[in-house]
């Protein structure tokens, strides 16, 4: 089965993510041992911290430096696309160039919700982004703001304004009931592993994806792959 992994900090030097390009080189051609073929590349964005600009010619920089050590090492790459993880923060809907940080050629974009308690503005500004901008919200591991079962309807205004929910990999395989309860929710469902390096943030895409044809058949991740078809992303 040929992976799309949505969520990666495998760019060099740019975040918490890969800190040099021997490990990204090291991360993708893991990550392509899995069975991934295409990559989104979703460096942290912080709309605190720098300008789209800024961070659009950051992202390039680093890309440039992982594509000549890949041709200096001779190393076959899989199918990367751009994009960005971007921090849900007060006022990010109103962030010039903001569209930006969709993932490469599509109006996707992949967004991080506050740790902290949830009040108004979250679903204010998140409903504020996708009305400003005609985007299509993907909710990173929408399993890391919630904690009990429960909780689940924290989430539900999300679900009621279209959102798709990007699952990590690991949470498959931790399996607490998180993956059936989104599934189960309506909303589009896609996989990413959220790497950061080759320890402790290890990609996970090929167990979770056995543990999902294990749990689902084999059709579950024929149908996550069609869910970007119709969000629309070209690959
Ligand atoms: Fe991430």
């Amino acid at each position: 089965m040929n992976l799309i992994d949505i969520h990666s900090h495998f760019l060099p030097g740019i975040d918490d993510g890969a800190e040099d390009s021997d490990v990204s080189i090291e991360m993708l051609s893991d990550s392509m041992s899995q069975g991934v073929e295409v990559i989104v590349a979703t460096p942290h964005y912080y709309g605190k911290k720098r300008a789209v600009d800024d961070f659009i010619k950051l992202r390039e920089e680093s890309f440039l430096d992982l594509s000549q050590r890949a041709l200096q090492k001779n190393t076959k790459l899989p199918k990367i696309l751009l994009g960005a993880e971007v921090a849900l923060t007060r006022g990010i809907s109103v962030r010039e160039n903001l569209d930006m940080l969709c993932i490469q050629d599509s109006n996707l974009l992949l967004l991080e919700l506050p740790f902290e308690k949830w009040d108004a503005w979250v679903y204010n500004e998140v409903e504020r982004v996708i009305s400003n901008w005609q985007i299509t919200v993907i909710l990173a591991h929408p399993e890391r703001y919630v904690r009990m079962p429960w909780d689940i309807k924290k989430l539900k205004p999300f679900f009621d304004m279209g959102v798709a929910l990007q699952i990590n990999a690991e949470t498959v395989l931790e399996d607490k009931g998180w993956t059936k309860r989104f599934l189960k929710s309506g909303c589009p469902c896609v996989l990413g592993s959220d790497a950061h390096n080759m320890h402790k943030r290890k990609s996970q895409m090929g167990a979770a994806a056995k543990r999902l044809t294990e749990l689902y058949g084999e059709t579950l991740l024929e149908q996550i792959n069609e869910v970007y078809d119709i969000l629309g992303l070209t690959y």
